[in-house]
């Protein structure tokens, strides 16, 4: 299996992208600095030396519709290897890791398809390890926090990519030979956010209510406040307090 490192790279999905044709089924790109590290939602994502940087470049045989199953596996893989460093991580819909209610990992996972056939998929992974969160604009600082801030000392970021590669692969088989709902019931084991009342923004709209259920595909299911039920694919997600 290869590993690619870069010191210093635009973003390793970008990388990832570029090799993607002719890699093999799980290839990781990885960065000691991106210099235009990638959000969802197009947002940046500042991503200084001492954090993980990672893509890994997947070529499932699932179908356009369940891709978003694979950021459900990488959720589900971080928060796992967090919680067995001792750190009380929880899955917030739809993939953001937080501890103590702020932020140490985001995933963007993108996806090259033709004709509801998938081609690949590259599922990046940021993490927050031993960068300074002085580095973050005020706004990013109130929300983040980093694993070397959690634990109160410095991560080993080498066992720490080695452990979640090393479980990935793990639940990247499970989701070839087990149903689906198997992994449905570890995310919501995993998740804080079922339960809570939400607010999800959409360029679209805005919903409110309660997240009562997660579909098969990830999407959220919200009870409004006149009793019906929307489900929402993605967006950006506000618990209300
Ligand atoms: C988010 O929460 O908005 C997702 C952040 C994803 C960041 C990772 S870092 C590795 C990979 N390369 C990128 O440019 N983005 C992802």
């Amino acid at each position: 299996r290869s590993v690619i490192y870069y010191d210093e790279v635009d973003s390793t999905n970008n990388a990832a992208k570029r090799i993607a044709r002719e890699s093999d089924d799980g290839t990781v790109v990885i960065s000691r600095i991106q210099k235009s590290g990638r959000g969802r939602l197009g947002r940046p994502w500042i991503s200084p030396d001492g954090g993980i940087w990672l893509s890994i470049i997947i070529k499932p045989k699932i179908s356009l519709a369940h891709a978003s199953r694979l950021t459900i596996l990488a959720g589900i893989t971080v928060t796992k290897i967090m919680r067995d460093m001792g750190v009380d991580a929880v899955i917030k819909w739809p993939n953001d890791v937080l501890i103590n209610k702020k932020k140490v990992c985001g995933i963007l996972t993108e996806l090259n398809a033709e004709i509801e056939q998938i081609e690949y998929v590259i599922v990046g992974i940021g993490i927050n390890a031993n960068n300074e969160i002085g580095d973050f604009t005020e706004e990013l600082r109130k929300n983040s926090t980093t694993l070397k801030q959690e634990t109160g000392k410095p991560v080993n970021r080498v066992e720490l990519v080695q452990d979640i590669l090393s479980e990935f692969e793990q639940q990247y088989i499970r989701f070839n030979t087990q149903p689906f709902s198997s992994i449905l019931d570890e995310w919501i084991e995993l998740s804080d956010t079922l339960g809570k009342h939400v607010t999800i923004m959409t360029p679209t709209r805005m919903i409110s209510g309660k997240a009562i259920a997660i579909t098969e595909n990830g999407s959220l299911i919200v009870r409004k406040a006149d009793g019906i039920s929307e489900e929402v694919i993605g967006g950006r997600c506000m618990y209300e307090i």
